[in-house]
């Protein structure tokens, strides 16, 4: 459902004749908001360093009314070929290295893809004249550990990351920042939004998916920690919305020029509250009570504890909030998991490095 403040930003008047660059685009947000932009009638351009075939784009049905080019952004003179073919309006930055348990043993591989990428693709847009918005999705795990009695984290609080992962973030963030400062003046606004579930997430890794999978008898959950750290979830459509509504008000605004914006809901869930909920969808209490246990002798390492965040500067800025409650967002995601692993089988994602 949508409000009328969002009516406003999401409109076919505004984005049919837009030109929209997407980094990442098969990527779990690039592919929903790839779809959103479709249905607008905006002219779609996405990067991705992995192909189409079998991801969410396929699977819905829209490859066709997009262009896709397949080239990696840690390659400078790529990214300058493809922006060379059209006049990008908007950009929306979301293409990154994001398995924490892979930057936990490359560390390498997520700086040159979150970093030397993020500045590539900047360096690139800084000389493309048609350019009036860019978002660029940094994270919370930016801002590393503070203490609970600290949290919500709030956008003036300094990054302080530690772990490989949120270190490549807080550096594309900070590198957003020298591009719009009085220097450069490239619109560009920083997004540090909290943990994202919903249709379309197929890294697997993740705690809901994983847990879904669990849930359907695919494999077995692994415990990354004790259960008992704190995560706040935003559901995938929200995101989008927000990712329109911020590209819209910079494009019109350009005052907003090194804004940073946090999302979260403002309530923090254990994973293993996460657990317990996901479980209780599928009425399968003797899963949660197994996991619940194996809890009991895991710790977390490399990983922020706790983390949650409000929308209060977003809010009275533009007056948004998140449409969706949990409860309601996991049972929209597992339906669609239920369609999907239907047709494809989940081992295939696990093995896609094409
Ligand atoms: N999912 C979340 O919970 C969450 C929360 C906060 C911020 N973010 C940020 O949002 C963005 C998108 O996250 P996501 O969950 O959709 O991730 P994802 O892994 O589903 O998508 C990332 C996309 O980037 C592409 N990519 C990775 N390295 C690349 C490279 N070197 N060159 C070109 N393409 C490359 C991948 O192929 C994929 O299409 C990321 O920047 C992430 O840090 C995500």
């Amino acid at each position: 459902m949508q409000t009328k403040i969002l009516k406003k930003y999401i409109t076919k008047n505004f984005w049919s004749n837009k030109t929209v660059l997407i980094t990442g685009i098969n990527g779990f947000i690039g592919g929903n908001l790839a779809k959103k932009l479709v249905n607008l009638n905006a002219n779609v351009i996405g990067i991705s360093n992995k192909r189409l075939k079998n991801k969410f784009l396929f699977f819905e049905g829209i490859t066709k009314s997009l262009k896709f080019h397949k080239i990696d952004i840690k390659d400078y003179s790529k990214i300058e070929k493809v922006l060379k073919l059209y006049k990008i309006d908007i950009c929306i930055h979301l293409a990154a290295q994001v398995d924490v348990n892979i930057a936990k043993v490359d560390p390498y591989l997520t700086l040159e893809s979150n970093v030397k990428g993020t500045y590539n693709l900047l360096e690139n847009l800084r000389h493309h004249k048609s350019i009036k918005s860019i978002i660029l999705a940094s994270s919370d795990k930016a801002y590393g550990e503070y203490k609970v009695a600290d949290l919500p984290y709030k956008e003036n609080y300094d990054l302080r990351p530690i772990y490989p992962y949120d270190v490549s973030k807080a550096a594309g963030d900070m590198i957003a920042k020298s591009y719009a400062s009085d220097l450069f003046k490239l619109p560009v606004i920083i997004t540090r939004f909290a943990n994202i579930y919903g249709p379309g997430q197929l890294n697997f890794t993740a705690l809901i998916p994983d847990c879904i999978l669990a849930n359907t008898g695919h494999r077995k959950f692994i415990p990354r920690g004790n259960g008992t750290n704190k995560r706040d979830f935003l559901y995938v459509d929200d995101v989008c919305d927000l990712y329109l509504c911020l590209s819209y008000n910079l494009y019109k605004n350009k005052n907003l020029r090194g804004e940073v914006f946090n999302a979260g809901t403002g309530h923090g869930y254990t994973v293993n509250e996460i657990v317990e909920k996901v479980c209780g969808i599928y009425k399968n209490n003797d899963l949660y009570k197994k996991i619940s246990k194996e809890f009991a002798n895991k710790s977390l390492t490399g990983e922020i504890q706790h983390q949650f965040m409000t929308y209060k500067k977003l809010n009275k800025y533009f007056k948004w909030k998140p449409q969706h409650k949990l409860e309601d967002g996991l049972k929209e995601t597992i339906h669609w998991y239920k369609r999907f692993l239907k047709k494809y089988k989940y081992e295939t994602f696990l093995e896609d490095k094409k």
